[in-house]
């Protein structure tokens, strides 16, 4: 079967708001188009960009999504102590280190002081490994063989489409066998939970930033003397079709 990726992104003012895309085959097109368009357009816009493309290789199918494990704290220095510490004992850098890098995602980790456009990249040593500071890593391509099902299971838990997103996302990322742990948090001031993510498991932890913090981003921590095009390579264009969750 042909399928195609659909991606639309919103934005103000010349500056990203936000972007959600869908693998589909050609019949769902136009419903998918108008889905996304629902959710985005919630959101004060002045352009939208709609790119539709056929898939050029066929997705990788992933039997299920990471295993969901949500943890709550008194506030976010409990929490991103509690991340720190995980990190720590799989990357082996230093809690320090970890801490400097974790508080540069929440003060605007570009070279401006801006959010990044992507994910940061980050080896054992500490060193980035992005080819652009600015703009990080995008990892795309990535939804649910059957998505109406994964939402009504997340749904049953009281998950949000938010979290089936940011699920489908850091498992195509732990997929990469060079990509050890990520840490994320929302650029969205009022949006607190962010997540912990392993080869073992999505740790969702809530709240892992301040409240009113328009800053937010990603770090992929990566193993040393890694193919920096082969990551971008699979976290950019390799389709990846995911099939159930882990719940
Ligand atoms: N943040 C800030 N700017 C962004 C952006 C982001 N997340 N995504 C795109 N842009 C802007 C940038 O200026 C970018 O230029 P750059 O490559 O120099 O940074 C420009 O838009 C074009 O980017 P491109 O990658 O061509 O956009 P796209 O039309 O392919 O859309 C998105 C990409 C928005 C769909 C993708 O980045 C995204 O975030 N997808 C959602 C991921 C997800 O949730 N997946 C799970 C689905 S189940
Ligand atoms: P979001 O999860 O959309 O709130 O994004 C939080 C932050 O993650 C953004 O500010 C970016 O720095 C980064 N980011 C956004 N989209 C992606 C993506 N597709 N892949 C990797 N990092 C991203």
């Amino acid at each position: 079967m042909k399928l195609f990726s659909v991606k639309l992104r919103a934005s103000k003012d010349g500056k990203h708001i936000s972007g959600a895309e869908r693998i589909t085959p050609y019949e769902k097109i136009n419903t998918v188009i108008n889905q996304l368009y629902h959710r985005l357009s919630r959101k004060e816009f002045d352009s939208i960009n709609i790119k539709i493309d056929i898939l050029k290789e066929q997705p990788l199918l992933a039997e299920k999504t990471l295993p969901v494990v949500n943890l709550n704290f008194k506030n976010h220095r409990e929490a991103n102590k509690w991340a720190i510490q995980i990190i720590q004992k799989q990357t082996g850098l230093s809690e320090e280190k970890i801490k400097q890098l974790i508080d540069l995602i929440h003060s605007g980790a570009s070279p401006d002081g801006e959010n990044m456009r992507g994910a940061m990249i980050v080896d054992l040593r500490g060193n980035r490994l992005e080819k652009n500071r600015s703009r990080g890593v995008r990892t795309t391509d990535v939804d649910y063989l059957d998505r109406e099902k994964i939402i009504r299971k997340l749904k049953e838990k009281c998950f949000t489409e938010r979290t089936a997103d940011a699920l489908a996302l850091t498992t195509k990322n732990m997929l990469h066998p060079d990509i050890i742990a990520e840490y994320c948090i929302s650029d969205e001031p009022d949006y607190l939970t962010g997540y912990l993510s392993t080869k073992e498991a999505y740790y969702r932890l809530t709240p892992l930033k301040e409240k009113g913090n328009e800053k937010g981003g990603r770090i992929y921590f990566v193993k040393n003397g890694v193919d920096i095009d082969d990551i971008y390579r699979f976290l950019e264009e390799k389709p990846v079709l995911i099939k159930d969750v882990d719940i």
